[in-house]
């Protein structure tokens, strides 16, 4: 009932609206606007659960856990105002496009037949210039021109709320307005810092830059909500006047904004840039070789202030735009190639996601990247969670993949952790990487065995790294000793699927426990250990062997693997042989990939293949691991119902890993 309802709620507004959008490739359940780290993700959301259908005019932008963060935009076009973003009292401009990219998020706007707008944002990923990649920052470029061959008198208005630098709506902020090489910027902060802390998710330290270009036709104010836009929506620009009474969040809302005069537009397109971003000294907390202590965020190491980077940042917009666009094409081609239309859908919306949930820390000479497990538990750099982001680290700079394995190793390595087996995460609470030195992190021994060894054999064979494997090759050696003792028949416990339960001789956790294995034989013949390569390589294919006896339903029509040994009527996506095809290792019999690529077809549902026999649910990364090797139509099988689901989903949280494959939510 209450879905109903709501649906044709959408459907009004959307009439209410005139003019319908385009949505390309497909309408998201909810759009990056500005996200690039744990902390900078905020999103438009489009699922009818919560958001309006895709329209930037008429509903605030919200962090990824829901609450707003202000931000309003406004045009004035002869002397009329209009919104283009957020939800600031003004009639809404016509949106008329939208499209994104892995970097860009576009709108396109329409207001009276008289002016077009296209309003991008771009958060960049930028994986082989980690110098860039290491800001917090993302842009807002807004571009105008006449589409009836008139000229028009046009001002653009934006603006950001305090909403941005807490969690909690009743704390005291304080701000700033300032320029620097010719940037305008008010800058926006919690008054009582509370380093390394988050409230509902958000940082509770830091200093937000909020920041445009400092030319003529540059206003800005800083004041109560209504004041504020009430004095550009009768105006036209600001009154150059900074608020100084700091206060609650929720106290007379302060908002910040600039004014940005065009004059008279004509059809060549004038634009006005805005830059908004988080500076922290210093980012997390690390339980490293040495004590515990705090880490700095690496821009640091680059930039000798905080109004450096963003005087960088801003004026960088030119170069920026120019590497995030050769990254999208670059993951544009690849894709189509690959999965066509709809393995684009899944790669452009990801690729902002899978980045901002990380941060890079450290100096140039001892880097981290930091990683948080957004959306369940807030654990940092948990090796099930790097497990399914390994191959967009591979792809686009394998490097990234060995700095947020570092952590992991220099904390065991050090002997912080007790257990025989690998550790699950580096900390239970972002950003605080505690390490966990009385072994009582959540355990997942077989997955994060196998996970650890698979990677950064990944990591070593894209990076031709064989020193990385000596160094680490101890450590290697332990975990693999567990993987021997538990990978023929696993212990009844939990693999990163813990939600489903835990369960005895898990059929695809086995096959994890075995590719690690041989993954160990090539890092011992890569490093010189012949008689260790010989030894886990005669187990491999012993358990290997064995395996397929254990785990396959033979009888069944069409034969499959099942959940776990012996149940044969249960079934399950075997993601884990995805790691035996991308290290080359040959371990599996092709047979098995064979099997298994017929077999999903026949138990899909409607929005694609259950994760197992257990529930209808599904996990969106498994599916792809699943489709990477399966033949090229069951591939094409599983990117199509990834991609109606995309489409068609009422959720409008960001794009997330786990669905019901039936109902779409
Ligand atoms: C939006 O489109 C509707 C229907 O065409 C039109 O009546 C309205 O004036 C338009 N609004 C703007 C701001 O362009
Ligand atoms: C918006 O972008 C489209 C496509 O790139 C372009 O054709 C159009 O001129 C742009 N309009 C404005 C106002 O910049
Ligand atoms: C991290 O640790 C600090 C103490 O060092 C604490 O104040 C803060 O609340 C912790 N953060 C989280 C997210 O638990
Ligand atoms: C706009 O604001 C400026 C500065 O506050 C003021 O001088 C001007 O009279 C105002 N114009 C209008 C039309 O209200
Ligand atoms: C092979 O490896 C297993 C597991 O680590 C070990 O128990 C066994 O002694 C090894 N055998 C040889 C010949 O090295
Ligand atoms: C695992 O499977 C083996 C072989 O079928 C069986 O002997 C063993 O009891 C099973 N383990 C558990 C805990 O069910
Ligand atoms: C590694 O494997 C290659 C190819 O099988 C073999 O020729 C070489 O001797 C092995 N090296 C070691 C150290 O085991």
């Amino acid at each position: 009932m209450q879905l109903s309802r709501l649906s044709l709620l959408v459907v009004s507004f959307i009439a209410s609206v005139g003019a319908q959008s385009t949505f390309t490739p497909a309408r998201p359940p909810a759009a990056p606007l500005a996200v690039k780290s744990p902390y900078l993700s905020t999103w438009l959301e489009f699922g009818s659960d919560g958001g309006d259908g895709g329209y930037l005019a008429g509903e605030w932008p919200v962090f990824w856990q829901n609450q707003v963060t202000g931000w309003a935009g406004m045009v004035r076009v002869d002397g009329h105002t209009y919104t283009w973003m957020g939800l600031p009292g003004t009639t809404t401009v016509n949106q008329t496009g939208f499209e994104y990219t892995s970097t860009k998020t576009i709108f396109t706007m329409n207001v009276l037949d008289k002016v077009e707008m296209n309003i991008t944002f771009m958060s960049p990923i930028t994986p082989t210039d980690l110098r860039r990649q290491s800001l917090v920052f993302s842009y807002l470029n807004v571009e105008v021109s006449s589409l009836d061959g008139s000229e028009h008198d046009v001002q653009v208005y934006a603006d950001i709320s305090a909403e941005w630098v807490s969690g909690d709506r009743s704390t005291t902020a304080q701000w700033d307005y300032g320029t620097t090489d010719n940037v305008a910027y008010h800058k926006v902060y919690r008054q009582t810092q509370l380093a390394f802390s988050e409230v509902n998710q958000q940082s509770e330290w830091g200093y937000w830059y909020w920041a445009t270009d400092a030319t003529d036709g540059m206003s800005y104010q800083s004041g109560q909500d209504v004041v504020v836009r009430g004095q550009f929506s009768s105006n036209g620009s600001l009154d150059d006047t900074s608020d100084t009474n700091f206060r609650a969040i929720n106290d007379n809302w302060p908002v910040f904004g600039f004014s940005y005069d065009m004059g008279a537009v004509d059809d060549t397109p004038v634009s006005v840039l805005f830059s908004l971003g988080l500076t922290q000294d210093e980012a997390v907390q690390f339980q490293g070789a040495s004590t515990y202590a705090p880490v700095p965020s690496l821009w640091k190491s680059y930039f000798d202030s905080e109004l450096d980077a963003l005087s960088f940042f801003h004026n960088d917009y030119e170069d920026s735009s120019t590497i995030s666009g050769s990254f999208d094409s670059q993951v544009a081609k690849d894709s189509l190639a690959i999965g066509g239309d709809d393995y684009l859908v899944l790669t452009s919306l990801s690729a902002r996601q899978a980045f901002g949930a990380t941060q890079l820390a450290g100096t140039e000479d001892k880097m981290y990247l930091f990683l948080k497990e957004i959306s369940s538990d807030g654990n940092m750099n948990t090796v099930d969670i790097i497990f399914p982001a390994y191959p967009i680290f591979l792809y686009s700079n394998p490097e990234l993949l060995k700095l947020v394995m570092e952590p992991l190793y220099e904390n065991q390595e050090a002997g912080k952790y007790p257990n025989s087996y690998a550790m699950h995460d580096m900390g239970s609470s972002y950003p605080n990487a505690t390490g966990h030195s009385d072994g009582n992190d959540e355990m997942m021994p077989l997955e994060e065995c196998g996970n650890m060894v698979i990677m950064t054999l990944a990591y070593a064979l894209k990076a031709s790294d064989a020193d990385y494997l000596n160094t680490h090759y101890n450590l290697l050696k332990k975990w693999t000793t567990y993987l021997v003792d538990d990978a023929l028949y696993p212990a009844n416990q939990i693999s990163t699927d813990d939600f489903a339960g835990s369960l005895a001789n898990q059929t695809n956790l086995a096959l994890k426990g075995m590719i690690g294995i041989q993954a160990m034989s090539v890092i011992a013949n890569l490093t010189g250990h012949s008689d260790d390569a010989a030894n886990y390589s005669s187990i491999a294919h012993d358990y290997i062997s064995k395996w397929q006896t254990l785990a396959i339903a033979q009888n069944a029509n069409p034969p499959h693997t099942t959940l776990s040994y012996g149940d044969d009527n249960s079934h399950g996506l075997l993601y884990n042989l995805y790691a035996d095809a991308q290290l080359g290792l040959g371990l599996v019999p092709d047979s098995v990939y064979q099997m298994q690529s017929n077999f999903y077809p026949t138990v899909a549902n409607k929005y694609g293949v259950p994760l197992d026999t257990r529930h209808t649910y599904t996990k969106s990364d498994w599916q792809c691991f699943s489709a990477a090797i399966a033949s090229t139509d069951t591939r094409a099988t599983f990117f199509k119902d990834l991609a109606t689901w995309v489409n068609e989903t009422p959720t409008s949280r960001p794009l997330t890993d786990l669905y019901d494959t039936i109902t779409g939510k």
